[in-house]
């Protein structure tokens, strides 16, 4: 494998994750501005850390979270704009779906961009309810959902 396409998973304190959040900053944020301070959240230290690296910073990256004993929630899935296209959001999902199962499977949900539901779909999450309105960005999403059983 190239090593640009590698995936690493990390912890909430390293400069990877640092890199990351810069990334999710530019992606989700950037129309609210540099000094927007929303970037993390109360989930990093808890979580299950995803990224590939580039030259300078993280390429890609999402994020898996426990929600209850057989519930998981990935969040924060996004690619360098430069990068879409060539694999590395597939490679960053199928690591943390392979992450929980690893730790027992169960229900995976997501709040899916409506733009990215296509992407979703290819790795079996079903939308489940309605569209809304994204309370931190306003961007539409809808609700995706995915049963994995353990290994
Ligand atoms: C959605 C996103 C994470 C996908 O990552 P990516 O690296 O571009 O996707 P991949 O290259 O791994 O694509 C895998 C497959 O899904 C397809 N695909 C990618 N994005 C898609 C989309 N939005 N809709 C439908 N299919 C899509 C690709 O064509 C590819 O198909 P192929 O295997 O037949 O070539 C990325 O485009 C992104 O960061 N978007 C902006 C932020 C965002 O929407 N995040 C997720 C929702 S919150």
């Amino acid at each position: 494998m190239v090593p640009e396409m590698r995936v690493h998973v990390v912890n909430s304190d390293s400069r990877d994750h640092f890199m990351a959040c810069e990334l999710r900053r530019e992606v989700f944020f950037s129309h609210l501005g540099s000094d927007f301070d929303g970037v993390r959240d109360d989930r990093e230290e808890e979580s299950i850390h995803a990224v590939i690296r580039g030259e300078k910073g993280v390429r890609a990256c999402g994020r898996l979270t426990a929600i209850g004993p057989a519930g998981w929630v990935v969040t924060q899935m996004c690619v360098d704009e430069r990068w879409r296209g060539r694999g590395l959001g597939s490679r960053i999902l199928t690591t943390l779906l392979a992450q929980a199962v690893k730790h027992g499977g169960g229900r995976i949900e997501l709040a899916s961009r409506l733009k990215a539901v296509g992407f979703y779909r290819r790795f079996g999450f079903i939308p489940a309810g309605e569209p809304y309105p994204s309370p931190r960005t306003g961007a539409m999403l809808l609700r995706m959902v995915l049963e994995l059983s353990a290994n």
